[in-house]
């Protein structure tokens, strides 16, 4: 591999390992038999196979690669992506030229200018680039295909990929159900509320998921940390050190994190993600980090959270057998107690959208348990924005949508969204929508006008009431919301 070739895969943001790198930089590295934790970025010689899949299978590559990114996959779509990806692997020299020409000098000369006003939390450490399109359907398509181009190989070539699952009972004596107590061990119930941090769609590495990571590490005293999944590009070793493990590294040493999975984990096919959850139970004090899996119960004498994984063995589904016989246990333990316990339930995975009647596969999936008034409140992410709905017939539970910590939204798709919601055309009506700007334009005129804000859910569980708190990267209030228990009962 040529230095140019080098350069132009780290200019797309692959960072893991390549001729330049020094192995012993990377934990976990992968096998030659085994390469599938560092991902390889895509070669020509994939890409050329991707291109024969498509003459070869049209639909079927479209429908696989429909995951890639905000974008949806048409045939037009792939020729345009295809096309610029070959051209910068065979040509790396000409695309980097074009690169620093168009955008890395403007970055470097946007972000040096850039004074974070007093107003707002100011992290020096961390060097804002407003102008960085990294994981942006447009801007980034090139760097999407070169850093998952390969996994949606592997999945075309129907390689078995559904080993490897932790199961809560075949792999460990736990049933991954713990009881909720304070980061101090006290359990809950002794007369402080216990404070949840729930973020999702966060590990991107970009500077707004980095200050979400840090306001939850020093602006709250948090019991729990609790990310609904998506690492991106692929959940790869290196992506996952560098986006979710060094963020939170602080914040791993005082509160109790649970990590969720989506289909971005699962493109490595899970395994630096559970690599780096074993990593995890070393820190903070003994007994802080309880994960074992990807799902998980945590239990008090009133409340439940109870996580689910929605992406391992089918991308948005909830139908495996022994993970469905597990969840009614719980929910029905939840319900059996005395008094019934809130259920509020965690998933990568959205059961509808804003401003659409449809009814997601994984609402089917659940359908049983939601009939039943199982589930109270239901947090997902995967679709990126933030968002609270309403309990319905159909939908009776809260709902909350809140993919909105890492991955770029374009404000134009979520105001039109909105839009629908607000002509009755949503399944649940949304009774809040965030659809403020990443840059308020008072304080940062012209910056982006583009881009809808991040930002995270901080949920306290009091012995009378629930209450929701949504902030934005910059650590502004923008909805408080408060339910009495009685609501739920
Ligand atoms: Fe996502």
């Amino acid at each position: 591999m040529n230095e140019a070739l080098i350069k132009m895969y780290r200019s797309v943001g692959y960072i893991g390992p390549l001729p330049d790198t020094d192995p012993r930089t990377m934990p976990f590295t992968g096998t030659a038999s085994d390469p599938i934790e560092e991902l390889p970025p895509l070669d020509l010689k994939g890409l050329n196979e991707l291109e024969q899949w498509y003459e070869k299978e049209p639909d079927k590559l479209l429908k696989t690669m429909g995951h890639l990114n905000d974008h949806p996959m048409t045939s037009e779509y792939f020729g345009e992506i295809i096309e610029l990806t070959r051209n910068a692997l065979t040509h790396p020299d000409d695309f980097l030229k074009l690169r620093t020409a168009h955008s890395t000098t403007r970055m470097m000369v946007e972000s040096n200018r850039f004074v974070m006003p007093d107003k707002y939390p100011n992290y020096p450490d961390i060097r804002i680039n407003p102008q960085s399109k990294k994981y942006e359907p447009g801007g980034d398509a090139i760097g999407w295909v070169l850093n998952t181009g390969s996994y949606f190989l592997l999945e075309l070539l129907g390689i078995d990929k559904k080993k490897g699952f932790r199961f809560h009972d075949k792999n460990t004596d736990s049933n991954f159900l713990y009881s909720m107590k304070d980061s101090q061990g006290v359990p809950f119930g002794s007369g402080r509320p216990v404070r949840v941090g729930l973020f999702a769609d966060f590990g991107t590495g970009e500077y707004h998921s980095l200050y979400i990571a840090r306001h939850l590490e020093r602006q709250f005293e948090l019991d729990y940390a609790i990310h609904l999944g998506d690492v991106y590009y692929a959940g790869r070793t290196s992506e996952f050190r560098k986006y979710m493990w060094e963020p939170t590294e602080n914040l791993m040493q005082k509160t109790r994190t649970f990590w969720m999975a989506g289909n971005h984990e699962k493109f490595a096919n899970y395994k630096p993600y559970y690599n780096f959850m074993d990593k995890k139970k070393g820190m903070g004090p003994s007994g802080l980090q309880e994960q074992e899996g990807s799902y998980f119960c945590i239990r008090s004498d009133q409340f439940q959270i109870i996580g689910i994984d929605t992406a391992f063995f089918k991308n948005g589904r909830y139908k495996r057998k022994e993970l469905l016989d597990w969840l009614k246990e719980r929910l029905h333990e939840g319900k059996d107690h005395s008094p019934s316990l809130v259920t509020i339930l965690l998933s990568p995975n959205e059961p509808y959208n804003l401003g659409s009647k449809k009814q997601h596969s994984l609402l089917k999936d659940l359908g049983e348990f939601v009939n039943d008034n199982m589930i109270d409140l239901w947090f997902w992410g995967n679709t990126h924005y933030s968002a609270l709905f309403q309990k319905t017939s159909k939908t009776p539970f809260i709902g909350s949508c809140i993919g909105h910590a890492g991955h770029p939204i374009k404000q134009k798709n979520i105001l039109n969204a909105f839009d629908k919601d607000k002509h009755g055309k949503g399944l649940a009506p949304a009774s809040w929508v965030d659809t403020s700007l990443k840059f308020p334009q008072e304080d940062f005129p012209n910056l982006r006008p583009d881009l809808n804000n991040h930002g995270f859910c901080i949920m306290e569980l009091h012995p009378d009431k629930i209450i929701l708190e949504y902030y934005d990267w910059l650590m502004r209030k923008l909805n408080s919301v408060n339910f009495p228990i009685d609501h739920f009962t």
